[in-house]
């Protein structure tokens, strides 16, 4: 089975957990495709020898998750090198046989238009900015400010911005818990799988 779940949006909208929780669900593999954007960040040197050079090992760094290999991975993935540089590995891990989960920012638009589903989770910036500051503390005002900065740098950028698929369902997370946010994800997965789409 060739089955692919494209999951875009900001930082913080709640990708992640849904990602996980679907793919555990359908038992399908699962790529978080920001993690690639965040390694070639923390790598330092020159991001496109970065990216071309990148291994699994560089993904097991314990420093990825923070706000600041946050920023840097924004810096890097404006590069169109770079972004050339991963594509052929996210484009093979969508399409591979068994079925796929990825998240990213231009997953349904760029990596796999020909994903099976589409999904384009949102949440307000300041819902985003305080989920953020839950995990990672601080200044709640600075990590509003960091959030805002990268969404403007993510859809923004000439390639590969930011956006949802014109045929992506839209998911705002502003008011609902990330359980019922799960539960909608996996009833437009489950509606294409029983369509026989998949
Ligand atoms: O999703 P995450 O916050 O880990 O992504 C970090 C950064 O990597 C994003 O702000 C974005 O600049 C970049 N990214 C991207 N394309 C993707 C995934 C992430 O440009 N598919």
């Amino acid at each position: 089975m060739i089955f692919t779940v494209a999951i875009d949006g900001p930082a913080a909208a709640g990708k992640g957990t849904i990602s996980r929780a679907v793919a555990e669900r359908f038992g399908l593999r699962h790529l978080d495709t920001g993690l690639l954007y965040r390694a070639v960040g923390a790598k330092g040197g020159d991001p496109v020898q970065a990216a071309l050079a990148l291994t699994p090992d560089d993904l097991l760094r314990d420093d990825l998750r923070s706000l600041g290999a946050g920023e840097a991975a924004s810096r890097v993935a404006v590069i169109p090198e770079v972004r050339t540089a991963l594509v052929d590995f996210q484009k093979r891990f969508a399409r591979a046989e068994g079925g796929a989960v990825l998240d990213g920012r231009d997953i349904g638009t760029v990596i796999c238009p020909e994903a099976e589903v589409k999904l384009f989770v949102t949440a307000s910036a300041p819902v985003r900015a305080h989920r953020r500051w839950k995990e990672v503390g601080g200044d709640e005002a600075e990590v509003l400010a960091q959030v805002i900065e990268r969404d403007r740098r993510d859809a923004e950028r000439a390639t590969a911005p930011m956006v949802a698929a014109p045929d992506a369902l839209l998911l705002d997370t502003t008011e609902m818990s990330i359980s019922a946010a799960v539960e909608t994800a996996a009833r437009a997965i489950r509606e294409v799988i029983e369509q026989g789409r998949a």
